[in-house]
Formats: structure tokens, sequence, C-alpha cells
């Protein structure tokens, strides 16, 4: 799918090209005095005074064939106050309305939009309009190929657009490796969608079940030991600043199928189960869109790849394991397996010297009972690092909420046959899973993103979200901002 940012009036809106046009209206337009040529206008005050449009945010009005109006099909759809939130909610209402005639080009005409409503407008179309089709063998594909945005100061938001469009590339090849079932989403095809991802900017390396047990990662090893399909420990690495600045590292927890394990999941939604490479599939998104943001910072990505499953080599509740930060580990419940292979990622991202560390996973049942859908569970050692990824996720309508990592909670953590214990109970089983992390970042900056109840949606709109790409695209492009005096030159000819 391609974008455009245009210049552009409502009366010149009226007469582009394209097969549909969406007209944010804005509460406040209700009072303007559309001239006689603003075809738009007057045609929506119309409706308004006629008690046809309705106040709410998401009320829409559609024409066919409109007067001045050159699009076949013009959909008017109200935005409140042009709040962020609000364009989204009403780009996906239009789209509701636009996508049984199959537009392959649409203009959104958003007038006097600020950041970011341009950005909502850009990642609200991407995601209305978003199918999975990959396991289809009648796929019915995107007919949506052209978004034009329309604006009245295009110079100003340039920056915020070029980071939107690059955000849907992100979080589209996340939802699409979220989304493919496990055994189309196996480690070995992760590694392989990292590789393709190569590039000026970007290095890859895989390492494979002999590598990783050099390195002496005991909790990985310990997690894959029940399944056929070999392990994979991917690096990727963009530089955008010079090699000698510490990079941030981003973890992505990577089990490509959770069962449980020998502590057996029940079977009920146990399919759900394939979007546990959930946060993987964030990382790869993200790296997939820096090339394109190119922020003059380094990122270095890890994502441990594996299966949890049941199996004659499996690790079984009690067994006692050495990780790679030379703890012991005993394993009561073998379904809490993303912290084991999270922890010696964690050690392993210590080698890069890292400014910060982000790890992105879908831990804990608990995180979807504290905080749904809407919300990520953030868990912080570093204030600065807390505030700068919360105000990342308002910006970019990601949003997480900080947890506590008071030291009391790590006491259900104790073990009589190991240095720590991976389960602690029930009592919050969230903040727990993050107390075990903890011991695994030294004095590092370091959050943790707890994906569980935001990464996916269940029941009849079962998919993926690509959250929290957009988060962790504006966090890395704030930080590339402020890091300016670094900037390295764009290459010659390298889109900006
Ligand atoms: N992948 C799951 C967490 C999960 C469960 C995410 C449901 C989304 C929906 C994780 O590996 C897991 O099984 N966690 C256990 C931990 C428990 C055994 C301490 C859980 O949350 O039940
Ligand atoms: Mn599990
Ligand atoms: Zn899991």
């Amino acid at each position: 799918m391609d974008f455009e940012l245009r210049p552009l009036s409502r009366t010149e809106a009226a007469v582009a090209d394209a097969d549909a046009l969406i007209v944010l209206w804005r509460d406040a337009d209700d009072q303007d005095a559309p001239s006689a040529e603003d075809a738009l206008g007057v045609w929506v005050q119309q409706a308004v005074r006629d008690g046809d449009l309705a106040r709410d945010a998401g009320q829409w009005l559609a024409g066919h064939r409109v007067h001045g109006v050159r699009a076949r099909r013009v959909v008017a759809v109200r935005c409140g106050d042009g709040a962020a939130r609000k364009v989204r909610q009403a780009v996906a209402a239009a789209w509701g309305a636009l996508k049984g005639a199959a537009p392959r080009t649409v203009l959104i005409q958003l007038g006097a939009a600020d950041a970011a409503a341009l950005a909502a407008a850009v990642l609200g179309i991407a995601e209305a309009s978003y199918r999975y089709t990959t396991t289809l063998t009648k796929p019915q594909p995107r007919a949506l190929q052209r978004v034009i945005v329309g604006v009245a100061d295009a110079p100003s938001l340039h920056e915020a657009f070029e980071w939107a469009v690059a955000t849907v590339h992100g979080q589209e090849l996340a939802k699409e490796w979220a989304n493919r079932p496990a055994n189309h989403a196996r480690p070995v095809d992760l590694a392989r969608a990292a590789q393709a991802l190569a590039g000026p900017d970007v290095e890859v390396e895989v390492l494979g079940p002999k590598e990783v047990e050099k390195l002496g990662m005991g909790a990985l090893l310990a997690v894959a030991r029940g399944s056929h399909e070999p392990l994979r420990f991917i690096v990727l690495r963009y530089q955008g600043a010079p090699k000698r600045e510490a990079p941030v590292v981003l973890v992505g927890k990577g089990i490509t199928f959770d069962t449980g394990g020998i502590s057996l999941k029940p079977a009920a939604d146990m399919d759900e189960m394939k979007f546990d490479m959930s946060g993987a599939a964030s990382v790869l998104g993200v790296f997939a869109a820096l090339p394109r943001l190119r922020p003059a910072l380094n990122v270095v990505g890890l994502i441990p790849a594996c299966e949890n499953m049941p199996g004659g080599g499996a690790t079984k509740p009690g067994d006692v394991v050495r990780s790679m930060s030379g703890q012991t580990i005993e394993v009561l419940n073998t379904d809490a397996e993303g912290r084991l292979i999270l922890c010696d990622a964690l050690t392993y991202a210590q080698r890069f010297k890292p400014r910060a560390i982000v790890d992105v996973a879908t831990l804990t049942g608990a995180c979807v009972i504290a905080l749904g859908a809407v919300r990520s569970g953030l868990y912080a050692n570093d204030d600065a690092l807390a505030q700068a990824l919360l105000q990342a996720g308002e910006a970019a309508l990601d949003p997480c909420w900080r947890m506590p990592l008071d030291d009391d909670y790590a006491e259900a953590l104790k073990s009589n046959f190991a240095d720590v214990a991976n389960v602690g109970g029930r009592p919050a089983g969230s903040v727990t899973a993050a107390k075990f992390l903890q011991r695994f970042v030294g004095d590092t900056p370091w959050a943790h993103l707890d994906i569980a109840g935001t990464a996916w949606k269940g029941g009849k709109d079962k998919g993926a979200t690509g959250r929290p790409v957009p988060l962790l695209l504006r966090y890395l492009a704030e930080l590339g901002r402020q890091g300016g005096a670094t900037r390295r030159g764009r290459r010659k000819g390298a889109a900006a």
C-alpha cells in the first residue's frame, strides 16, 4: 500500500481523482460558513442542518456521485475535536462504510490536522483495511492500494507522515508473522524472516542449538528440549550512529507455540498460543521499519525462538537448569517458559553494553487480568526509561501502564533447590514474572513490556494487533531526534 501526503483544501479535495473520498468533519466545522464553491462543505452542512449527521465521532454520511465531487463515492465522517483517537475511530468507521465497494484509491481529507491526527489517519486506514491471507487458498487480496492524505499544512507534517508510513510497514510485518499458524512460523521460519530484513543498515546473525549450548544458555535449551523443531537465537543489528555509541537492545519472546510443556495447558483456546511469538514479531516489525525511519541511533534486536512442547526429552517440573548468567533455576512450572528463554537473552544483551534494554513478551495471563486489551504492562528499573516509553505509548495510541517492582514481590520466587524458582504462585503473577527477569539485567536501564493482553484479539476478530510496534518506533524515533548531533549523513539517493 502506498501513501501520499498532499497539500489540499476541501475544495481541491472535491475535484481530486480517487475512487473514494473520506472527509473528516470536526464539530467546529458545523459553524463554518462554506463558500459556494466548497461543494463538500455545503453538502455536509445541509445534512447536519437536516439532522442527518449526528454529533458522535464515527457517525458518517455516505454519498454516491455527489454534485461537485469527482470521486464516485464520498463519506463524510465525524471526528469530534479532531484528536488522534477520534480520527482513528472516524477513519475506521468510514472504511466500514466504503469497504464493500473495494476502492483501490482513497483520499482522506484531513484538513487542519496536527501530527498526531495525521499519524492516526494513516495507521487507522491501514489497520481497518488489513487482511491476513497467507494460508488461504482463495485469498481476497487487499483492494486498497493507494491512500492520499490531504492536509492544510503538508511541510510541517512531513516527519509525522514518514514515521506513520514506516510504522504501518513494521506493524503489518509484525501482524503477518504473529498471525501465521505455528506450523508456518517455526523458529527456522522466523530466522529466515529476520534474514530477509538484512540490508545496508541491518545485519542479521542466526545461532542454532550448538552455538546456544556453547554460550551456556541452559534456560533457553531447557524450553526447546521438548520439541523436534530446532531452536534459533536471532540477532539483528541496525546501525544509525557511529559504532562506538551504545545501542538500545530490544528482546522479543519468540515461543512459536506454547502448549505449556509437561505442565500442559487446557485445550480451550490453546490455538491462540501461536501468538506467543508476538514479542518476536514486534522486534521483526521494528527492524523492517528502521531502515525507512533511519533514526540516528544503534539498535540491537534479540529473538530467542523455540516451541514449548511436552515430549520424551522435555524439561520436567522440579528440574533445575543453569542459565547463561550462572544462576540456577528450579522449573516448577514448564508453562512459565517465556521468562526462561528471555533470561538468557537478557544476559546475552549485556555484551552490547546497552544504553537500555527493552524486552517485549506475551508473558502472563495475569497481565491480561490486570490490564485487559487496552494497555500493555510496563515494568522498569529506570524512571527516565519508563517515562519515555509511557509517553511514546500515548503519542502512538499504543498505550502502556507502569507496574511495580518492589523487592518484596521477589519473595515468592524463593526456592529450596536452586537460586530462584521460575514461578511464584497466583498473586501478582505478572509482577513476579517481571521480578524474575530483573535478576538478569543488573544495573542496565531495563524495561519489560508484558503484551499478553494487547498483542492479539480473540473471538470473531481473532488476529494479531501488531502492538507494540507503534510504541517502540515512537520511542526510537524520539531517541534518534535527541541524539541528532551525532546523526550520520544520509546515504545519497536514500529515501528521506
Ligand atoms: N504465553 C503464556 C502467557 C499467556 C497466557 C499470554 C494467556 C496470553 C494469554 C505464558 O507462557 C504462560 O503460560 N504463563 C503462565 C505463567 C504461570 C504458569 C506462572 C500463565 O500466565 O498462566
Ligand atoms: Mn507458557
Ligand atoms: Zn508463553
